[in-house]
C-alpha cells in the first residue's frame, strides 16, 4: 500500500472509535448479460462484496465485524489471530486492527520469509506482529495448550480463529442476505465460494427456507467442510441466532477446485480474462473466479431452471491477485 493511502487512513480512521463497524454495509448489485445466461434464460447477478470497503474487503468485512465489536466490548487491546503467508483474513483482520488502534497479532503458518510477500507487507505496514510456527505446530492452533502457550508469550488477547470463522462471523455474515434483498428483492440461489466455511453457513443463518445456498469448494478432499458448517450453525444457533431448520441444507460443489487450493491452471485463467473483460469486475484466482468458474459450468449443464435468479458473491480478497504467478498448473 502506497505510504500517502497509509497516511490517508490514519488521519480518517484511527482514534475515531468503531462506529463505523456497527453501520449497516449496501451491497452494490451487478447484474450479468450475456449469451449463455440469455440462451439459458437465467438472471444472474453478482453481489460486490469487494466493494464494500478498500481494505476490510469482501465476507471479511461480514465476518470481523461482531468479532471486533465483541473484543472493544470485552476492553481487549491485542487481536490474535492465524493464517498463511497471502492470508486475505490477516490483510483485513491488520487494516481492521489499524483503524481501531488495536494490536494484532499473526500465528503465520510455516516460516516468515523474507523480503516480506505483498500481503505481509501491508500487515505489516498496517502495525500486525508475526509469530510464525512450524506447520506441524499450527495444526494444534485449536488446542488448550497451544493457546495457553500463546497467552504465556503474549499476555492477555482476544482470539479471532482462522479465516475469522466462528459464531459471530456466522451472525455477520448473515446480513449480506437482507442487504441483497433489499437491492434486488428475492431470488433463488445464493452461490460463494467456500474455504472454512464459515460465508456459508452465514449465508444459510441469513437467507431462510425458499433460497438455495450452494458453495463452491475452494478445497481439494473438503468433504469435511459440511461438518464444520454444521458445527458453526449449532454454535450461531446456541448463542443469539435462530435458524429455520428447514433451511439447513449445506449443499457444496467439490468439482471446481482447480488442483487443489490457489492452484490455477490454463483454464481459470482464461475464463477469468474472459469474465474480466466482459463484466468489468475484477476476479481472484482462490475463491471467486473457482466460483463463477463452476456456475458457469453448471448452467452451462443445464442444473438451473428457465427463469431462475441467482446471486453470486464476489468475496473479495483481491489483495491475493498479487499471489497468482506463482500458483499455475500448466
Ligand atoms: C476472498 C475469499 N472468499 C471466500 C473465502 C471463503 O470463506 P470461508 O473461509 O468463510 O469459507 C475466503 C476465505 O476466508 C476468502 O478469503
Amino acid at each position: 500500500m502506497a505510504e500517502g493511502e497509509l497516511q490517508k487512513l490514519q488521519d480518517d480512521e484511527v482514534g475515531k472509535g468503531a462506529c463505523w463497524l456497527s453501520s449497516a454495509k449496501q451491497v452494490p448489485i451487478a447484474r450479468l448479460d450475456c449469451d449463455l445466461l440469455s440462451a439459458h434464460g437465467i438472471e444472474l447477478s453478482v453481489a460486490r462484496l469487494d466493494l464494500v470497503d478498500p481494505q476490510i474487503s469482501g465476507n471479511k468485512w461480514f465476518k470481523l465485524k461482531y468479532n471486533l465489536i465483541e473484543a472493544l466490548n470485552q476492553g481487549a487491546t491485542h487481536i490474535v489471530s492465524f493464517g498463511g503467508a497471502y492470508s486475505n483474513h490477516l490483510h483485513a483482520l491488520a487494516a481492521a486492527c489499524f483503524r481501531l488502534g488495536l494490536k494484532s497479532t499473526a500465528v503465520l503458518r510455516g516460516e516468515l520469509v523474507t523480503p516480506l510477500n505483498p500481503t505481509l507487507h501491508d500487515c505489516k505496514s498496517w502495525g500486525m506482529e508475526f509469530l510464525p510456527v512450524t506447520r506441524t505446530q499450527y495444526r494444534e492452533k485449536s488446542s488448550p495448550q497451544f493457546i495457553q502457550q500463546l497467552h504465556d508469550q503474549l499476555g492477555a488477547f482476544y482470539l479471532v480463529p482462522e479465516g475469522g470463522s466462528n459464531a459471530l462471523a456466522v451472525k455477520g455474515v448473515a446480513e449480506v442476505v437482507p442487504a441483497i434483498v433489499a437491492e434486488i428483492g428475492v431470488f433463488d440461489y445464493l452461490c460463494c465460494g467456500v474455504g472454512s466455511g464459515g460465508t456459508l453457513s452465514g449465508l444459510i443463518a441469513g437467507a431462510g427456507s425458499p433460497v438455495k445456498c450452494i458453495g463452491y469448494s475452494a478445497i481439494k478432499g473438503g468433504q469435511y467442510i459440511e461438518g464444520q458448517i454444521k458445527e458453526l450453525l449449532a454454535q450461531y444457533q446456541m448463542s443469539d441466532g435462530s435458524i429455520d431448520d428447514e433451511s439447513v441444507v449445506v449443499d457444496i460443489v467439490h468439482d471446481y477446485h482447480f488442483g487443489g487450493f490457489a492452484k490455477v491452471q490454463p483454464e481459470l485463467i482464461s475464463f477469468m480474462t474472459w469474465f474480466e473483460s466482459s463484466f468489468d469486475i475484477p476476479l481472484e484466482h482462490v475463491y471467486t473466479a473457482k466460483m463463477l468458474y463452476g456456475l458457469f459450468d453448471q448452467i452451462k449443464a443445464g442444473r438451473f431452471s428457465r427463469g431462475q435468479r441467482i446471486v453470486a458473491l464476489h468475496t473479495g480478497g483481491l489483495q491475493g491477485r498479487r499471489a497468482i504467478a506463482g500458483n499455475i498448473i500448466s
